[in-house]
């Protein structure tokens, strides 16, 4: 079982980020706390931290044949990039989509999720948490 977790823009800027809406923990400390949980979980991870749009969308549709499933925070492009849903569309890879903070709590823009209606589902407003609530339901739906 092979998975590839994506951090979308700005989210590399994390520990000094608004910390009072995504807290302090930098984007390192986020993924090792998710390695950590992957390997519990005898499961292996691959990581990857893209501004880009297009660089987010390649690495999707280069994912087919190396992992089971994605999970991915979009950060800004989850309300803007269609590009991004259209990608994990085609590469059929089932994909839980995460958020730090809960998007439905802020302004109004953040409310629309692009991502959502072709994800297995979405996990919010949980921290760092959210990225280990999505990688245990995503090891849990694996084994079936
Ligand atoms: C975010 C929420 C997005 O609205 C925002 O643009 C981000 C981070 C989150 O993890 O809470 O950059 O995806």
């Amino acid at each position: 079982m092979k998975l590839l977790v994506i951090h979308g823009p700005n989210l590399d800027l994390l520990g000094e980020r608004q910390p009072e809406v995504y807290g302090k923990l930098t984007l390192k400390e986020i993924n090792e706390k998710i390695a950590k949980l992957a390997k519990e979980l005898k499961c292996e991870v691959e990581f990857f931290q893209s501004n880009h749009e297009g660089e987010i969308v390649e690495t999707i549709g280069k994912a087919k044949s190396k992992y089971d499933f994605l999970i991915i925070n979009p950060a800004a492009y989850t309300h803007t990039s269609v590009a991004v849903s259209d990608a994990i569309v085609a590469t059929g890879i089932p994909t839980i989509e995460v958020h730090l903070s809960n998007i439905y709590a802020r302004e109004e823009f953040r409310r629309k999720s692009l991502i959502a209606p072709v994800a297995v589902g979405q996990i919010c407003g949980f921290g760092p948490d959210s990225y280990l609530l999505a990688l245990r339901a995503a090891v849990n739906r694996m084994k079936g």
